[in-house]
């Protein structure tokens, strides 16, 4: 599809359409929320899974009849155009069950590849097309500064050049040569811009004054039940995301945008804006940086998409709130509950005069452009898009695991422990996460929140031990039998967004407790970390021999075994200030006069680059 090609269509379709249908264009809804009959009826543009919007059975072939009868129905309207339908395709076809869980960002960061990365987004393209998705709400291209922050491991790292390049790998691994191919996802950048720049307490979300009100907040409970909502609070969810992000210009042009420009260039064509506001003003009204920066100056040729919801927190007054952000330059409005309150309130906005009609067309324009580019506006391709069963392929979770086995950083490494060469006798590994595909996946992994246990299939660590070692596995480390090596696992608890935030980093006391059982049993001790970001060593600093920051490696975290006992190489990096203590935080690369931090002003405990690199 050529570019002319594209813009052709777009200009075709576009005059065919009244007022109703091209503001229907622009909006987006939740598939809970709608159905097919609305979504026929009202002309919707697109239609999205949330965070766990998955189908019931929450099966390969459910997810793809859901998402046909969408679109079937879509093509019924009066405009007769297909939807466009989205999904968080994060680390995988993470909604669906059965797909291939990749490592979060977090990890490919630090293991820097981008034909890695390229790979990962091919694949998690054709798992998640299969499905007959055309749209992924990925890469987030989020530099956070303060690694309280829930959304941290989404991120590849406080580095921008580093961000920038596997982002556009990863663009290029989902939208492929030619984005009209059926197994090609759209790609959106997230969350613009300065998402990961919010200050510490500046988050809006929950009025800690007012828990029981806030705790009725459907979206919000989400966490699971309503104790779950109140216990994440107590430890310091919603201090940060969705805040505001404050910094000088030259942060912002040195720091946050390069990443964006690098993945424009690259061809993405979907942008998201971000919850934040930027020294004061609503991304989402935000009309110097979404319109004059990103369209005018920059000539960005795509739609920029709202987050869920964010439009309503513009302003108490709901039509203000639109007139707002479309204004600024919002084109799609993911207004997931509210679809036909949404086009009544903006059809009228325009009768009223309020929002030009030349803003609805511009926004039309370059929505339907897009489709174009995606094919859905010309004949059905000759290629026939990937047949289910490429879900969660012996290919794909092979690909998983190699990933698995790269993204772990050598924090220590005393006495050359690690990789574990001829220890005889078997090994003694602790801790839950060690065998529970849940807690190696983390957020955003069949549900939004994730969840600890056997939520999808996959092999864990223990598995990937015991392919070549007697394992002696004791989850809580109960046993009393010694052993010459002993790793225990220690996994954060999953969480998204804002549920995510902490007031510390510190490891819980039960951790602690399980460190230290296994201490006593043991001539050597490897400690291994899955979590969503560094995490405050404390006295296992002292207490391990080896210390591995395996991140969320994913569904086939038999890969975290392979660089364990040396069958990959350790060659990640750090690529975020490892804190030292949870005094003093945030600390981050872009700070102070000369912008350096320093392990010796006793804050950070490594800093970015670190990464031993023992020879196997
Ligand atoms: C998140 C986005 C996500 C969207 C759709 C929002 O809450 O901030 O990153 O793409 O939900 O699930
Ligand atoms: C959805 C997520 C969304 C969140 C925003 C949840 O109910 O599943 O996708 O990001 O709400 O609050």
């Amino acid at each position: 599809m050529t570019d002319s090609h594209a813009r052709r269509l777009a200009e075709e379709a576009l005059t065919k359409l009244d007022l109703r249908q091209r503001v229907a264009q622009m909006t987006q809804v939740e598939k809970n929320s709608t159905t097919p009959e609305e979504v026929r009826r009202e002309g919707y543009g697109s239609v999205l899974s949330g965070g766990g919007g998955s189908p019931t059975p929450n099966t390969s072939e459910a997810w793809r009849d859901m998402v046909d009868a969408f679109v079937e129905a879509s093509t019924k309207s009066r405009s007769g155009i297909p939807i466009v339908y989205g999904v968080d395709a994060v680390h995988g076809h993470n909604n669906m069950v059965g797909a291939t869980i990749f490592p979060h960002n977090i990890g490919l960061g630090a293991a820097g590849d981008e034909d890695l990365a390229r790979r990962i987004a091919r694949a998690t393209a054709r798992e998640t097309s299969a499905t007959g998705i055309r749209w992924t709400f990925a890469p987030a291209l989020s530099i956070p500064l303060d690694v309280r922050w829930g959304r941290s491991y989404e991120s590849y790292g406080q580095d921008p050049d580093l961000v920038a390049r596997l982002a556009v790998a990863t663009v290029q691994g989902f939208q492929g040569d030619d984005l009209s191919r059926p197994d090609a996802l759209l790609a959106c950048v997230k969350h613009f811009v300065a998402d990961g720049a919010i200050r510490y307490g500046s988050s809006r979300r929950v009025d800690r004054d007012a828990l029981d009100q806030a705790a009725d907040d459907a979206a919000l409970a989400n966490a699971g039940s309503h104790e779950a909502f109140l216990e994440r609070v107590a430890r310091g969810a919603w201090m940060l995301d969705q805040g505001d992000a404050e910094g000088s210009e030259a942060l912002l042009n040195e720091v946050f945008l390069p990443p964006y420009q690098a993945t424009l260039d690259a061809g993405v064509l979907n942008v998201m804006a971000s919850y934040s506001s930027w020294n004061g003003i609503r991304m989402h009204a935000h009309g110097d940086l979404l319109t004059h920066l990103l369209k005018d100056t920059w000539q960005f040729p795509g739609f920029i998409v709202s987050d869920w919801e964010a439009i309503d927190q513009l302003s108490d007054d709901p039509a203000q709130a639109v007139a707002l952000a479309i204004n600024a330059g919002v084109d799609m409005s993911m207004v997931p509950y509210d679809g036909v309150r949404f086009i009544d309130t903006l059809v009228e906005l325009v009768r009223s005069g309020v929002v030009p009609e030349a803003r609805i067309d511009d926004a039309v324009r370059r929505i339907l452009y897009t489709k174009a580019r995606l094919g859905l506006l010309s004949e059905p391709a000759q290629v026939q898009r990937p047949n289910v069963d490429v879900v969660g392929s012996p290919e794909h979770r092979a690909l998983a695991r190699e990933a698995a086995a790269r993204t772990p950083v050598l924090l220590e490494n005393r006495g050359d422990l690690l990789p574990l060469r001829g220890t005889s006798g078997p090994l003694l590994v602790a801790g839950v996460a060690a065998h529970d595909v849940g807690l190696a996946c983390g957020g955003w992994t069949i549900t939004w929140m994730g969840e600890e246990g056997d939520i999808t299939p996959g092999s864990t660590m223990v598995d990937g031990l015991r392919e070549h070692h007697d394992v002696r596995y004791e989850p809580a480390g109960q046993g009393e039998a010694r052993a010459e090596v002993g790793i225990v696992v220690l996994a954060e608890e999953p969480y998204a967004e804002g549920m995510g935030d902490r007031y510390d980093l510190n490891l819980s006391e039960e951790h602690l407790a399980l460190v230290r059982r296994v201490r006593e049993r043991v001539d050597r001790l490897v400690v291994v970390l899955y979590s969503g970001r560094p995490l405050v060593l404390g006295p296992v600093a002292d207490l391990a021999d080896a210390i591995v920051a395996a991140w969320l490696p994913g569904s086939e975290a038999a890969g975290v075994a392979d660089v364990l006992l040396g069958h990959v190489p350790f060659q990640a990096k750090l690529r975020f200030v490892w804190p030292a203590s949870s005094e003093g935080l945030p600390v981050h690369p872009f700070e102070g006069a000369d912008g350096v931090v320093r392990k010796s002003d006793g804050r950070a405990a490594y800093l970015p680059g670190h990464g031993l690199t023992p020879s196997a």
